[in-house]
């Protein structure tokens, strides 16, 4: 079954629209954000504006903060409830949005059953009627714009887990301004760029057969890795930015994991790290990348040589003196993975998990809190995780 029942508006005045959704709810609007980046980039005036010109009763919660955290969660059902609300509006990035899932799921529960045991701990469905969601995206990356992702942050149990909600959860409708995401700070953009990466690799290192979610996921990548170049050169750059926006929504709102086992451990390992951290999840994912894909490389050296020349135009010939050296399958598949590590340096991605503030002591807590999964083409063991974490030190 596919079924995917986000509403998108893409494009410049794609704002304007946000009148006509509204008019499809409630009065009483709960407008979530994060520390204030809409307030000093004029995105929070704009939304606002509407709001009042729709005659609704503006609610507020404010401070979501990066990698969202289980007591504010809670604050933000109590909101909800106290306010009686009929649509949650969520400006900003994936924490934002995700945290908007998380108390939309969680306002009809009686008030004794706790959301974070139930949906993230016990991996429930909804259990209750959820409250609508509505999105302006401002940072690009997550895809929780359009899919079911909501990840939270306990930060008392050093964990972090997230739920993978059903359509219900879905955002009703998303707003998709690439000039929003002019003023994201460079260190955010380039995180979100290798999010995006990450999303696509996950789903792409599985299973054997000839399957169009991996075409897909090849052109997909291609386009993020030509426009990410031009976008870290110019942040103003109208075409890149938008078709990073784009990729990044179809990156992970279900499509290309059609026919596909999925892998995931990357992200098992840097939410992990996210959790002892705090540090920005796309820098968690690239600091790993490198060492997880040369280890598990020997178990797909098929596909990995397949990633090298479709998706960076590795050769499986080179010129030489004596005429043409064809290359190994190891070779190609290893040239793929340096043409990675190359672009990754020139995006400044960070690289080394000591670089966000990983000790060897903190391994312990890492991997008690990894969950190993088997979708991809080698089932970690404990063992390995700590391997992996070495080689990413
Ligand atoms: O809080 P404000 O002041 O708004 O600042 C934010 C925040 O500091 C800033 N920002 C956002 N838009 C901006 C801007 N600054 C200037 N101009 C703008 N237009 O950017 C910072 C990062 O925002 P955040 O929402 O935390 O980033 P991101 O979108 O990367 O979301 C990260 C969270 O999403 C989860 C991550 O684990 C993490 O908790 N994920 C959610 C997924 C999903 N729903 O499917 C999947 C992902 O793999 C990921 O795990
Ligand atoms: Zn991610």
């Amino acid at each position: 079954m596919y079924y995917n029942p986000t509403k998108l508006y893409f494009g410049k005045d794609a704002l304007s629209n946000l009148k006509t959704e509204l008019n499809n709810y409630g009065k009483n609007v709960l407008l979530m954000y994060g520390g204030g980046s809409i307030k000093k980039n004029g995105i929070y005036d704009a939304v606002i504006q509407i709001l009042k010109e729709c005659n609704k009763n503006i609610f507020e919660d404010a401070g979501i903060m990066s990698n969202p955290t289980t007591s504010k969660l809670y604050e933000g059902i109590k909101i909800a409830r106290d306010n009686k609300i009929d649509l949650i509006l969520a400006v900003g990035g994936g924490s934002v949005i995700d945290y908007a899932k998380g108390v939309s799921a969680s306002v009809n529960l009686d008030s004794s059953v706790d959301p974070w045991e139930e949906y993230y701990v016990k991996q429930n469905e909804c259990m209750v009627k959820p409250i609508p969601v509505g999105t302006v995206l401002t940072m690009v990356g997550t895809g929780s714009e359009m899919n079911g992702g909501s990840v939270i942050t306990n930060v008392d149990a050093n964990l972090k887990i997230g739920k993978v909600f059903g359509a219900e959860l879905f955002p009703k409708f998303t707003i998709l301004n690439p000039e929003y995401t002019f003023s994201v700070p460079r260190y955010q953009m380039v995180a979100g760029i290798f999010d995006i990466m990450s999303h696509i690799m996950e789903q792409y290192f599985s299973d054997e057969d000839d399957n169009t979610s991996d075409y897909i996921m090849e052109g997909l990548m291609r386009s993020l890795i030509t426009s990410s170049k031009i976008a870290v050169k110019n942040e103003l750059d109208y075409d890149a930015r938008s078709n990073i926006m784009w990729t990044a929504t179809w990156a992970l709102n279900t499509l290309v994991a059609k026919g596909k086992s999925t892998d995931w451990e990357v992200h098992m390992i840097g939410q992990a790290i996210g959790a002892v951290t705090n540090a920005t999840h796309g820098m968690t994912l690239s600091a790993i990348s490198i060492p997880y894909y040369c280890y598990i490389m020997p178990y797909a050296l098929p596909k990995f040589k397949r990633f090298a020349m479709n998706v960076w135009n590795v050769s499986p010939f080179e010129k030489t003196d004596d005429g043409v050296y064809k290359k190994t399958d190891k070779e190609i598949a290893q040239e793929g993975i340096i043409m990675m590590s190359d672009w990754m340096k020139e995006l400044g991605l960070v690289m080394h998990i000591a670089e966000l503030g990983v000790n060897e002591d903190m391994f312990g807590k890492i991997v008690e809190g990894t969950f190993l999964l088997d979708g991809g083409y080698k089932t970690l063991t404990p063992e390995e995780v700590i391997k992996i974490l070495k080689a990413s030190m």
